[in-house]
């Protein structure tokens, strides 16, 4: 087969053909390269990495399809504090997001990009976050100098001829996203195996959509399709047009006569959102299945008949890696064994992968992931960890087992219940479910996640994050909670909204509810609640189930654990109402009176 000239535009697109000219005389590329989405172009990109040490070919018997990358140390995580939302007034970004006056950095992002591509290809990479030719779908071309965003944007979203055709169609507008790592190569300089520069710059320009992102080649700063397309663009085109751009996962529950609930949930970062997304049902749950549409984002659409419908924008998982296990997600586990890209993850002498919580037994030695030697005895002695925290593997959300029947259909799926979470140690129930939409979008703005010891801060202190889009929403987030109350009114049938809570622990510290299949039993009341066929009992804080309203078949749980885990105390509640007056405080000229009114009425209750 002849190899095709991958300087050739794919794209007879004016606008397109004009603005890849444009940012070339800007960054100065040495070469152009159309990506066209195909198999043999992944391999080819992939065999180039691997003879520039960037990747590693795993042990094929092992993990067929599989490749390693170890970043930079110093570039493994996403940069809230070098994320910026430039919209033209300070005041349409508000207070959450960082600003910088659009013109003040169009002026600072062109000094940086002069030249910044030099010795590197530029790849056009076109990208749909949805299935192509969906009508909830949207289209982005990035144009990156890496070659390993490429390949994981190829698992991670669809790229390519495809896209290409959507383009040519005209009729939905283009997302340009512009990226480089920021290492230009002089003729003759050596590259190394993860270019990238300290000073980063993760830029998006709301009215104009646009994404500028420079310096960074990791995860949600470099695969722009993602947070910040999916998310921060995303949630301005929603809201201008009318949908929702959520930080959420979908799952579908299925009974055992067939009848299937759709459930859009978000929790913060580091929740087990990919856990809950691929919930194993208890044995006991015979002929009940849990469905998986997507783990990390949802955007969701009044339908002609008004019911809310959902689709995952994403194609694949760009999953956190540590504390993934067959016991914790035996789905995660089966839909990385192959295809899939690991980074910063450990590498055994055998040439294949391991990370903290994979197995029970670590292996007697590997290669930490900056490619140092490591063994449980130096774990012992000195804390050293394996892999990264943030280690991640990209695997495609087909090789899901559970991946739903569904998770493609255009029209997306109808979605029954919301669920809102955190990780909170006192006060927050098991699960309640809010009065009405008003009370959920109270609920969903007040939410909040107790601090791990990995982030910088008071240990267990809460922090409020309203939908789990703190990091994520692009523009002031008083103007985002009223979206949310407005879009009732395009609803004929609101979806029940429900707060859950799988970490609350005993006076000892231990936790009260044994969490991952288990919660299938309260997934369960949430569906019977949305169909209106379960009981609950009334309380200040919404309706909760009582002891006698969960399916406890195959668990031994006793009613004084339960109360324990679902006990309204008044003095915790009202700290938490407190709490919530602070982000308030903040938001106060843009917080829809709605919200106002719902503090007022859960302090009245209580
Ligand atoms: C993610 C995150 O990477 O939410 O998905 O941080
Ligand atoms: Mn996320």
């Amino acid at each position: 087969m002849s190899r095709r000239d991958v300087s050739q535009p794919l794209s007879t697109n004016p606008h397109l053909c004009k603005w890849v000219q444009k940012m070339a005389e800007l960054t100065q590329p040495a070469a152009i390269h159309w990506v066209d989405g195909s198999p043999e172009e992944y391999e080819s990109l992939c065999a180039q990495m691997v003879e520039a040490g960037t990747f590693i070919k795993l042990n094929q018997q092992l993990w067929p399809g599989c490749y390693y990358a170890r970043s930079d140390a110093s570039d493994v995580a996403r940069v809230e504090d070098r994320t910026y939302i430039c919209s033209l007034s300070r005041d349409s970004a508000g207070p959450t997001n960082n600003w910088v006056d659009p013109f003040e950095m169009r002026r600072k992002l062109k000094t940086l990009f002069a030249g910044s591509m030099a010795g590197r290809t530029m790849y056009v990479l076109p990208f749909s976050m949805g299935p192509i030719g969906s009508p909830m779908a949207q289209i982005g071309v990035q144009l990156t100098d890496s070659p390993y965003v490429v390949v994981n944007m190829r698992i991670m979203a669809r790229i390519g001829l495809p896209v290409y055709r959507e383009i040519e169609k005209d009729s939905k507008r283009v997302v340009p996203c512009l990226h480089s790592v920021g290492v230009p190569l002089h003729p003759g300089q050596k590259d190394v195996p993860w270019p990238c520069n300290p000073e980063k710059y993760i830029v998006h320009f709301p009215e104009t959509r646009e994404i500028w992102s420079y310096g960074s080649g990791y995860g949600g700063n470099a695969l722009l399709g993602k947070k910040c397309f999916a998310l921060r663009i995303a949630s301005n085109m929603a809201r201008d047009e009318g949908w929702m751009a959520e930080h959420m996962l979908i799952l579908g529950v299925e009974n055992p006569q067939g009848e299937k609930t759709y459930i859009a949930a978000a929790f913060p970062s580091a929740c087990g959102k990919t856990n809950f997304a691929m919930l194993v049902p208890p044995a006991a749950f015979k002929g009940w299945r849990v469905w998986t549409v997507g783990d990390d984002i949802a955007w969701l659409r009044p339908d002609a008949n008004g019911r809310l419908r959902a689709i995952n924008p994403e194609a694949g998982f760009f999953g956190v890696a540590p504390g993934t296990s067959v016991k914790t997600n035996p789905n995660a586990m089966a839909a990385l064994a192959k295809n899939t890209i690991f980074t910063n993850v450990a590498l055994t002498p055998e040439g294949g992968v391991w990370w903290e919580g994979m197995t029970e037994t670590p292996p007697a030695e590997c290669l930490d992931w900056q490619g140092r030697p490591w063994t449980p005895t130096l774990a012992r002695e000195t804390g050293a960890k394996a892999a990264h925290p943030n280690a991640r593997f990209t695997a495609p959300a087909s090789q899901c087992p559970t991946i739903d029947p569904d998770w493609e259909k255009p029209e997306g799926v109808p979605i029954s219940a919301i669920v809102f979470g955190g990780r909170r140690a006192t006060t927050m129930p098991l699960v309640y479910q809010a009065f009405n939409w008003s009370a959920g979008v109270y609920m969903g703005a007040t939410m909040g996640s107790e601090m791990t010891a990995a982030a910088a801060g008071t240990l267990g202190k809460v922090r409020r994050d309203p939908f789990a889009m703190l990091p994520f929403c692009g523009y002031h987030m008083g103007d985002y909670f009223r979206h949310w109350i407005k879009m009732q009114r395009s609803l004929t049938e609101t979806p029940r909204i429900f707060h859950v809570n799988w970490f609350r622990k005993d006076a000892n510290g231990g936790f009260l509810w044994p969490g991952f299949g288990e919660n299938m039993r309260v997934l369960k009341w949430i569906v019977d609640r949305a169909r209106g066929r379960a009981l609950g009992r009334e309380t200040p804080i919404g309706w909760q189930p009582r002891y006698e309203d969960l399916e406890w078949t195959g668990l031994e749980f006793p009613r004084e654990t339960f109360d324990a885990l679902q006990g309204f105390d008044r003095s915790a509640w009202r700290s938490e109402i407190i709490g919530h007056e602070e982000l308030f405080i903040d938001l106060h000229s843009h917080l829809p009176k709605e919200l106002i009114y719902e503090r007022e009425l859960l302090i009245c209750r209580m």
